[in-house]
């Protein structure tokens, strides 16, 4: 394994996933893919080397990919496009060296901890989650896939995540909550007891403001 991977994506949330992969050190980052820059384009040091469909043409030559795409839905979206190009393609996990994995937790592939998130025991994060700087999942919890966890947002134990959703900047969400799937906690927010899915909630304590769509913008 020469540990190649291409990062899909070239924006500022690309470059904080650049950062993570090149200090995490497992992996090469052989250039970027993206929908909308030109190939040979130079991005914070990497070259533009196409789209989804590079993937299919230099397959032997790649190892692995990584969706750089801060957006829960659109991330999704392209995971989707990458897999139908190239089913057989795997996708990397990239763990800063500042973030903590305790034991007995698991990151689904794609997912991305940068510097100071911890996942503390026996905890499950889903496929291609991002937990931002400082992020905190506390033990035997778990989370769906595609979820964000923004800086500074924490759990306290034994609570559970729905698929897209979000916990915004420096929310927190105490022990034994569920939060359902596509649901967005705004910034600063106290999670007190459940929150259902397709909501935007927020305040201390937390209470559902408005009903949210599948993929509706939040950031
Ligand atoms: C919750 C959120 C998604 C916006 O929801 P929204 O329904 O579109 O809210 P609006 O921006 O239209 O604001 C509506 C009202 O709610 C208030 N409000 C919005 N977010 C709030 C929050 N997190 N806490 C308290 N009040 C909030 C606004 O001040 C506004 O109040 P007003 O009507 O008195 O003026 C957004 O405010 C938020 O918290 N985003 C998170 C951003 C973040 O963490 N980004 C990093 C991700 S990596």
């Amino acid at each position: 394994m020469k540990n190649n991977i291409v990062v899909f994506g070239a924006g500022g949330h690309a470059k904080a996933v650049i950062d993570t992969v090149e200090r995490h050190g497992q992996y090469r980052i052989a250039g970027l893919l993206d929908s909308y820059k030109a190939a040979g384009t130079d991005v914070y040091g990497y070259r533009i080397l196409g789209s989804e469909q590079y993937l299919a043409d230099h397959r032997e030559e790649i190892d692995g990919v990584i969706v750089a795409i801060g957006d829960n839905w659109a991330r999704a979206g392209i995971v989707a496009r990458i897999t139908s190009h190239c089913p057989d393609i795997p996708f990397v996990t990239a763990v800063h060296p500042g973030a903590w994995i305790a034991r007995g937790a698991v990151l689904g592939q794609g997912t991305v901890l940068m510097a100071g998130a911890v996942v503390n025991s026996d905890t499950v994060i889903g496929e291609h989650c991002v937990l931002y700087p400082n992020a905190s999942v506390d033990h035997d919890s778990r989370t769906g896939d595609y979820v964000t966890l923004a800086p500074g947002a924490t759990t306290g134990g034994n609570v559970t995540i729905g698929d897209f959703s979000v916990l915004s900047l420096g929310a927190n969400a105490i022990h034994s909550v569920r939060i359902g799937e596509h649901t967005v906690i705004g910034a600063g927010a106290t999670v007190l007891s459940d929150i259902g899915g397709y909501a935007v909630a927020y305040g201390t304590p937390a209470v559902v403001v408005r009903s949210r769509a599948a993929g509706e913008r939040y950031l």
